[in-house]
């Protein structure tokens, strides 16, 4: 039987394949080398001439006539198609109440009604809500005759600033309207029963609604109160 290590003038002992660990290692050194310079030799040359960029270009807005249901009032407008339902309300209608505060439907600030359910009005284009019944905080009360949950919020001091009340407040009333309707939320234990009014419930379906003032206490207390309902936790 021959010898192994007669395989190789270093006298390494080679393997079956009659390789030793060195010329393994030059062959595989080479493949790579290789395989790099043909990767290389595909890449474009430097003077490929590469497409220019479109220049930037003025749009011609899309415009288109609407109708809005706003507070029980019928508006005609001419908008944008790209208006989105707050700056309709803010911007065309002089609607000032809903506020913009991310406009990226994570504040809750711009939270109006639409046919009674909750939305964030920044996130929805007001071309959409055509024959819709829009409610905003302007729509709820008036100084001089509140809606129950803007005079809950008063007494319960549910607001500092202000800034976030108009959209806490029209959130709160579609809340109670959800519980009502036996609508369970994600922390609801019992989806068989009516879920209850508890400080739980009401945290977790205004976690929506953001209070950069932290009155979120006074708000749980005003909802509660507006419910008519002691905390059933
Ligand atoms: S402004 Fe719409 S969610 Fe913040
Ligand atoms: S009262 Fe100031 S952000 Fe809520």
């Amino acid at each position: 039987m021959e010898d192994p290590s007669s395989a190789n003038p270093l006298g390494e002992p080679a393997d079956e394949s009659g390789l030793s660990r060195r010329k393994f290692l030059v062959l595989g050194t080479a493949t790579a080398a290789a395989v790099a310079s043909s990767f290389a030799a595909r890449r474009l040359p430097a003077e490929t001439p590469v497409a220019p960029l479109a220049a930037p270009t003025t749009e011609t807005p899309w415009m288109a006539k609407l109708s809005l249901r706003v507070n029980g009032a019928t508006h005609a407008l001419e908008l944008d198609t790209r208006t989105t339902l707050l700056d309709a309300l803010r911007e065309h209608l002089r609607l000032t109440g809903s506020k913009k505060g991310c406009d990226h439907g994570q504040c809750g600030a711009c939270t109006v009604m639409v046919n009674g359910e909750r939305i964030n009005s920044c996130l929805t284009l007001a071309l959409m809500h055509q024959g819709d019944e829009i409610t905003t905080i302007e729509g709820l009360g008036t100084p001089q005759k509140m809606h129950p949950m803007q005079a809950a919020f008063v007494k319960c001091d549910g607001f500092q600033c202000g800034y976030c009340t108009p959209g806490q407040i029209c959130s709160a009333v579609a809340t109670l309207r959800e519980i009502k309707a036996g609508i369970p939320s994600h922390v609801t234990e019992d989806l068989s029963a009516p879920a209850k009014l508890t400080t739980l419930e009401l945290r977790e379906r205004m976690s929506g609604n953001i209070c950069r003032c932290g009155a979120y206490s006074n708000i749980v207390e005003a909802i509660t109160e507006a419910a008519g309902a002691k905390d059933q936790a």
